[in-house]
């Protein structure tokens, strides 16, 4: 079964993912390996939606470092990646090929893997993140890992100010650009 690595981080929406993205996903014949980032995992643990991950995608779902590192190869050389909803934080490490925990090792080590696999990002940042000096340079490095999708309104009026509600998250059009397991990445 192709196997796809779901990232997740503590930015908003992170409730949403089990019922919106991975289930949806599981259904369409990926094997969904949910990953927490530490914070992320907090958040999860006090809605409960660990468990429920866990239940869908019948894959023990942590942060924490296993070892050995790995259980099978496909678990080592996923098929397809997502990180969804992805913080500002984490999209930054990843560009700066940061891997402090767990989520972020793993998609340094993806991100390189050849044949390119299908990465899709839906990042949950707001005006200010965008405007901040680090981003232009973090957009740049992650569009250069191929086969990387970055879900981002291109025009900052379109994102929210801090405070402000944020526009709903796009997860459609996450669902779309990862696609069924048959298709090769594009
Ligand atoms: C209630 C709350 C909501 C947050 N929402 C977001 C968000 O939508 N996007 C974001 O980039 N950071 C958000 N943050 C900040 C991140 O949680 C924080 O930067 C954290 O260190 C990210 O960790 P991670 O990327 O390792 O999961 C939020 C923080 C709190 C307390």
């Amino acid at each position: 079964m192709p196997h796809l690595l779901f990232v997740v981080t503590a930015a908003g929406g992170l409730d949403d993912v089990a019922d919106v993205a991975v289930a949806p996903l599981v259904a369409r014949g990926w094997t969904v390996q949910v990953v927490p980032t530490p914070n992320a995992q907090t958040w999860l643990r006090s809605t409960g939606s660990m468990d429920r991950l866990a239940e869908l995608t019948d894959l023990p779902v942590t942060a924490g470092s296993d070892y050995p590192p790995y259980r099978t190869a496909t678990e080592a050389r996923p098929d397809a990646a997502v990180v969804a909803p992805a913080s500002f934080g984490t999209l930054n490490k990843l560009a700066a090929g940061i891997g402090d925990n767990r989520a972020t090792t793993k998609l340094n080590e993806l991100f390189g893997i050849r044949p390119a696999r299908r990465v899709v990002i839906l990042p949950n940042v707001n005006a200010a993140h965008v405007r901040h000096p680090a981003w232009e340079r973090s957009r740049a490095a992650l569009l250069a890992v191929p086969g990387l999708r970055l879900l981002l309104d291109p025009d900052v009026a379109e994102l929210n100010e801090p405070g402000e509600p944020h526009p709903p998250l796009r997860w459609d059009l996450l669902l779309d650009a990862v696609g069924d397991p048959s298709v090769s990445p594009g």
